[in-house]
């Protein structure tokens, strides 16, 4: 097998021939090797559960999760030995190096990092715009300590806060950039103030119902960020901003006591494609889609408010024109999403990009095309 400078030499000019790596950025990524920041042990998924992959065992495997085309989970329940769900990843490199291209980044700019991780981001970073530009903050002590190790022994100096990156870091603000590497649901305030007006904020930007939505903000000096949305990117949620986590079995009950109906709009409409889910993640709140497969195309579409009870159920079987449903609790949950179906489609099923996002210091709103068009 090929060793770890070919397969980053490979990885490398597979991003540059799909044109992900933007001007300037090509040397950092020939220059940064991803496996010197993947821990010896990593994670992968099979059947519901992850399993561990470690180096000592198989340094061919771990190499190869190291350099493919995707991210690779590097801490699962914050830290527990087994468990269920990725709580740290060394993001695709696509999407990286996608979101260092949009952040507009410049050497000798300052730039503060939300989400340490591996440290493998902050390291492309630190490369392009130089030393003691970059502070990385992350909450997870373990991961801030080995990712501050890690960094040093690599030669980047980059400062690295343990601590809610929600908060920012002001004593090295303001910045000239911001990137976020996990997901918010409400984007913090502190991250506008701590950037100098005109600076940019950069921000994975996730309803309950879609996960999520690349946000490039503009910050003025009143403390106010408008932005757009330029991609469609899924990052882990902040820690604090998670929510409840939906186990079907825990969290659907009282199924004799579901009121029943039936639809035509076929389940793929309100979930299959981006434009559309990520409307309807604007219209309703605290509501999580779950699919579970059966059989060749046969499988529920489940929508669940953990937080009321509420639940939906709509069964697809293949080549069904009419599928039924089945809802529990206080909230029509089916009803709320084939509402907010019309009303996307009412607005001529606008695209991701079309809608933007206005942060203040003390609300969030989204709109459509212009921030006089706020939607409620
Ligand atoms: C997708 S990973 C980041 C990948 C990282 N940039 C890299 O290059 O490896 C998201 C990280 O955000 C961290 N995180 C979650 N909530 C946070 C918070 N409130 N403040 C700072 N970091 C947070 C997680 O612990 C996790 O390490």
């Amino acid at each position: 097998m090929a060793g770890p400078a070919e397969l980053s030499a490979r990885l490398v000019e597979r991003l540059a021939e799909a044109g992900d790596i933007g001007p300037g950025w090509r040397e950092p990524f020939d220059t940064v090797l991803r496996h010197r920041f993947i821990p010896d042990t990593v994670w992968v998924p099979e059947q519901d559960r992850l399993v561990p992959v470690r180096r000592g065992d198989d340094e061919d495997a771990w190499l190869e999760l190291c350099y493919a085309d995707d991210y690779v989970i590097t801490q699962v329940d914050d830290g527990a030995l087994s468990g269920h769900e990725v709580t740290s990843s060394a993001s695709r490199p696509d999407v990286v190096a996608q979101m260092l291209t949009a952040l507009q980044a410049e050497p000798g700019m300052s730039v503060l990092e939300i989400g340490t991780g591996t440290g493998w981001n902050a390291a492309l970073l630190a490369e392009r715009l130089g030393s003691g530009r970059v502070v990385s903050v992350e909450v997870d002590p373990a991961l801030a300590g080995r990712a501050r190790r890690v960094l040093r022994e690599a030669g980047h100096r980059v400062t690295v806060v343990t601590g809610d990156g929600a908060l920012g870091h002001r004593p090295a603000a303001p910045f000239d950039r911001v990137i976020a590497t996990a997901a918010v649901k409400r984007v913090p305030p502190a991250w506008a103030a701590q950037t100098r007006p005109g600076g940019r904020v950069l921000v994975p930007w996730a309803t309950d119902f879609h996960n999520g939505a690349l946000v490039s903000f503009l910050v003025s000096g009143d403390g106010t960020m408008r932005g757009r949305i330029v991609g469609n990117v899924a990052f882990m949620l902040v820690r604090e901003q998670r929510g409840k986590r939906v186990l079907l079995a825990r969290d659907v009950r009282h199924e004799a006591q579901a009121r029943e109906s039936s639809t035509c709009l076929h389940p793929y409409d309100v979930l299959g494609e981006y434009d559309v889910s990520l409307a309807i993640g604007l219209k309703v709140p605290r509501c999580k889609p779950i699919v579970e497969h059966h059989g060749p195309g046969a499988y529920t579409l489940w929508l669940v408010d953990p937080w009321s009870g509420s639940w939906a159920r709509l069964d697809h079987e293949p080549g069904a024109e009419r599928f039924p449903v089945r809802q529990y609790g206080e909230r029509d949950l089916w009803q709320e999403v084939a509402d907010a179906h019309r009303w996307w489609d009412a607005l001529g099923r606008p695209a991701a990009g079309r809608w933007g996002l206005t942060v203040t210091p003390d609300d969030q709103y989204v709109w459509l095309d212009a921030e006089e068009q706020r939607i409620g």
